[in-house]
């Protein structure tokens, strides 16, 4: 009788404890990994559709809500460089900086209008043209409401409707605030500037 071997078939020795532990400890590693990657994709994505309000021109800027503007509403917002106003029964949000040369425009409030003091181009409360060597109506922001607040979209401008566009009134509610260029203002040899509008001067 010759030598037999017993028929042991191979394999590797079983994993010992500290094995098993390192597999299960790499398996919470990736799964943990893979679920942060998830929400982090996640919160991204809310963040790009649902973009939070700031007060800087640039960005969306929160302009308070739809029960702010009664019609005839003109609102200015000095961080976000723009009037919102409220005329016709819609809003509207006008850049402050004046189509013809970038002055900032004031609102005037006893003659109700837009008047720019430099080259003295008036527009109505929509922003829209009604004299002056201005090319065209202000230029604007898109508006958004959402959920009763007023949002300003400051990222793009959006230019001003071109003149003979009226769809609000073009009569001066009572004097203008501005004296033209050539006239005189009366009982005054220079150019006012009342309470309630904007000292003039270039703007961004
Ligand atoms: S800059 Fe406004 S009229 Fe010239």
């Amino acid at each position: 009788m010759g030598d037999q071997t017993p028929n042991v078939s191979p394999q590797s020795d079983p994993p010992d404890d500290g094995q098993i532990g390192r597999r299960r400890f790499l398996g919470y590693a990736w799964k943990g990994l893979a679920a942060g990657l998830a929400v982090e994709a996640g919160w991204t994505t809310y963040d790009i559709l649902n973009p939070k309000p700031s007060a800087a021109f640039g960005g969306i800027v929160a302009a308070g809500s739809v029960g702010d503007y009664p019609d005839g509403t003109v609102r200015y917002f000095l961080d976000g460089r723009f009037y919102v106003a409220s005329a016709a029964g819609a809003l509207v949000a006008l850049y402050q900086k004046c189509p013809h040369l970038g002055c900032r425009v004031p609102f005037c409030d006893s003659s109700g209008r837009f008047e720019c003091p430099c080259h003295g181009s008036i527009y109505n409360t929509r922003g829209e043209y009604i004299q002056g060597p201005a090319p065209r109506g202000m230029d604007r922001f898109l508006i958004k409401v959402d959920a009763d607040r007023v949002l300003v979209d400051t990222a793009s401008v959006i230019e001003g409707p071109p003149r003979g566009v009226s769809s609000a009134s073009n009569k001066a509610k009572g004097p203008s605030c501005i004296t033209r260029p050539g006239t005189k203002a009366s009982g005054s040899s220079s150019t006012t500037s009342p309470a309630g509008t904007q000292s003039p001067g270039t703007t961004p």
